[in-house]
């Protein structure tokens, strides 16, 4: 969080477990992270590292077979503390989620307009018509075209942009305080994604919604957020100011995501991959996860796992060599 900012979210030391057959696998390991009010965080990492039930906990929608302890405090309440019918209430009010996948998170029966106006109607007192009213208003600032003809729509009949764009008016309608988008750009092409992450900067400016902003992607991320995570197969490995991480990054999984950003003119290039593979969930592992993949591990780095190490007050990484590569 930056400091200037007052405390919104505040996540400490969150473990989500999941009870398959098996066994036991932890997906989340003890993670902290804040979120200051009006501030847009990110959290980066690759595929199965944690980025989403992070997510699904604060949205209280964990999976059945999942357990999740810690604690989560949102603006002085403790989320996973409360009961399944008091986090309704908060969920979509307070805090919305924009899904990975649009097309699968929008009822593919149900008209788009009805699905924007069915969260006003959970969480507002407005009648029908000024519902219609305000449904038809967030469709225009959302840039939806014609949002009377839209409204009448179904999710397959609109473009991947406009269903993204109908799943941020579905979460933006009550105008909550703290908007989780998961990764919400990376099925669309550069120029969509460019106007949706210009659309989410400017409900940032103008509503004053927090934003956490989950890819995979440094490079979206930094367009976007002025705080980062970098997570790792459950862990947070490196946090700090957006621009700090891009000039001085001092986790070596931090620079090989910086590395592996596609550049504007490496069409047709090969993209760089970090080598080797994200351990599974059900690895155990004695030292630093990124250990076998990583070009700076000595001998310690495959017994030990450090803790955060400061770089500077607002930037620290878990690496022994942090700050010294
Ligand atoms: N219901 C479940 N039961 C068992 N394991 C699960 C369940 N849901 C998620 N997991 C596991 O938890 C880990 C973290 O998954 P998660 O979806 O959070 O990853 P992610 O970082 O969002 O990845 P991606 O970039 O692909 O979206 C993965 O190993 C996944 O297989
Ligand atoms: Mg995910």
């Amino acid at each position: 969080m930056n400091c200037e900012s007052e405390s919104l979210l505040e996540i400490k030391d969150l473990k989500i477990a999941f009870k398959t057959p098996e066994g036991i696998f932890h997906a989340v390991k003890g993670i902290s992270l804040e979120v200051g009010k009006r501030e847009i965080v990110g959290i980066v990492g690759e595929s199965g590292c944690g980025k989403t039930v992070t997510a699904l906990s604060i949205m209280h929608i964990l999976p059945d077979n999942s357990v999740a302890t810690g604690s989560i405090d949102f603006s002085g309440i403790d989320l996973l503390s409360l009961k399944e019918n008091e986090t309704r209430e908060t969920r979509g009010r307070d805090i919305s989620m924009i899904f990975q996948d649009s097309l699968s998170s929008l009822n593919p029966l149900m008209k788009v307009g009805r699905q924007i106006e069915e969260n006003l109607m959970m969480h507002t007192s407005l009648d029908s018509r000024n519902r219609f009213l305000e449904v038809l208003d967030i469709m225009h600032k959302v840039g939806l075209p014609d949002p009377e003809q839209t409204y009448k729509k179904y999710p397959h009949e609109l473009s991947g942009g406009m269903r993204q764009r109908i799943a941020i008016a579905i979460a933006i309608v009550c105008n909550p305080d703290l908007i989780i988008a998961d990764e919400p750009t990376t099925a669309l092409d550069v120029t969509v994604q460019a106007q949706i992450l210009e659309l989410l900067r400017k409900i940032n400016r103008e509503s004053n919604s927090s934003i956490i902003f989950i890819s995979h992607n440094l490079g979206v991320v930094r367009e976007i957020c002025s705080i980062v995570y970098v997570m790792y197969a459950g862990h947070i490995v490196e946090k700090g100011p957006v621009n700090k991480l891009f000039t001085d990054p001092a986790h070596p999984y931090t620079m090989g995501l910086i590395k592996a950003i596609p550049k504007r003119d490496s069409k047709g290039k090969e993209l760089f991959d970090i080598r080797g593979r994200v351990p599974s969930i059900a690895d155990s592992i004695p030292g630093c996860p990124f250990e076998p993949r990583c070009d700076y591990a000595v001998e310690r780095c495959k017994k030990e796992f450090p803790g955060f190490k400061k770089i500077a007050n607002d930037h620290e990484a878990r690496c022994f060599l942090a700050g010294d590569i």
